[in-house]
């Protein structure tokens, strides 16, 4: 058996919490001898500006680079508002995507039965959801330049952000969704405003194209992103996979997660391109949610979404597929024995901690797949 290196980067607020409920997953498949791990820990976001005066620091960033897979837990909080916006926590989770060239960014969206009613959308709606959003992670208005606040010198100022995408990053993200497609329901919706940005116009035109060359067998469909927002409410199921820009893929992730219950329910999967000798891709795996500093330290996070982001990993970097299933099984036996937190409480009348969800789906992992 391999051993397994993990780089652990809980961040801020939120993020230790869940991040501790991992470890006790992590170990409980080391000792089923389904693997074997290796543990980093590092530094991102406020707690490593705090330390040394960067949103991650070198020695860190060459961890993350070792390492076969990175953890990461949540980063941001009002404490770190007057800090420079180039050392600001985000730009620690900005950079580990782009130095680690993680393009293609999986949010699966899963409404498990018992959550059903549990999301602001009627059951009928979003029980038995499954869709899968791919979106852009390393292009697009996240990192396009310029990108500035220029002073016009007659009293005013110009913030500017520019969306700018070459065909090769439209090509490899959607071939990405085409190949998830093909294991799922073979149906890829594209989303873009291609009505008013050039980007937009590209986007549609290298979809088509890469759909034509390579993957006629899968249906495609484009939407307006804005329409593909309203739709995402209206009827989500008619959705397998959907591909979109990095922008684009944040915001609609966002509400994505709301469908399944809780923004504490999303994992997501950031890949780097495979290796043209080993296969191995780079990887992050983080939680679609965030630091969420008003509840931080007070054992009421959901750790399910950080907790399927280490079954994504399990699958995603290790071809540990049965590990994985295991894993979300534990989290979907765990829901339907009634254990809820705060985010998921819908009518529930108690609720459970942060620690208590992690043991009990450890418990539940031990009983088997
Ligand atoms: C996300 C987050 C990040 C993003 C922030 C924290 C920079 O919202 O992963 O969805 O905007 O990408
Ligand atoms: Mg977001």
């Amino acid at each position: 058996m391999t051993t397994l290196k993990l780089l652990l980067l809980p961040g801020d607020g939120i993020g230790p919490e869940v991040m501790a409920e991992v470890e006790k997953v992590a170990a409980a498949v080391a000792e089923g001898g389904e693997a074997r791990f290796e543990f980093e820990r590092g530094l991102v976001g406020g707690c490593a500006y705090d330390a040394h005066g960067k949103a991650i620091s070198e020695s860190d960033m060459a961890l993350a680079k070792a390492a076969d897979a990175v953890l990461f837990g949540a980063v941001g909080g009002p404490k770190w508002d007057p800090v420079p916006y180039d050392v600001r926590p985000e730009a620690g989770l900005l950079r580990l995507r782009k130095d680690l060239g993680l393009f293609a960014n999986l949010r699966p969206a899963i409404c498990y039965p018992a959550l059903a009613d549990a999301s602001s959308l009627k059951r009928e709606v979003v029980e038995g959801l499954d869709i899968m959003i791919v979106r852009e992670l390393t292009g697009g208005v996240y990192f396009g330049e310029p990108k500035e606040i220029r002073d016009l010198g007659n009293g005013q100022k110009r913030g500017i952000d520019t969306q700018v995408y070459d065909t090769y990053e439209i090509e490899r993200i959607a071939r990405v969704a085409f190949d998830l497609a093909r294991k799922r329901r073979n149906k890829v919706t594209s989303g873009e405003k291609r009505n008013v940005m050039k980007t937009g116009v590209l986007w549609h035109e290298v979809v088509t194209a890469v759909h034509a060359r390579e993957f006629k067998d899968v249906t495609l469909e484009h939407q307006l992103a804005d329409a593909l927002a309203m739709q995402l409410v209206r009827w989500p199921k008619q959705f397998d996979v959907i591909v979109t820009d990095n922008l684009f893929g944040d915001v609609l992730s966002d509400i994505a997660a709301m469908l399944t219950g809780s923004l504490g329910m999303l994992p997501s999967a950031s890949l780097g391109e495979a290796d043209a000798v080993t296969g191995k891709r780079r990887a992050l795996y983080e939680p679609v949610h965030g630091s969420a500093p008003d509840i931080a330290g007070k054992g009421l996070a959901n750790p399910i979404a950080m907790i399927g982001s280490l079954a994504m990993a399990m699958r995603y970097s290790f071809g540990l597929g049965a590990t994985a299933d295991r894993i979300e099984a534990a989290i979907a036996r765990t829901l339907a024995a009634g254990l809820r937190t705060a985010d998921i409480r819908g009518d529930a009348r108690s609720v459970v901690s942060t620690a208590q969800m992690g043991d009990s789906i450890v418990a539940e992992y031990r009983k088997g797949a």
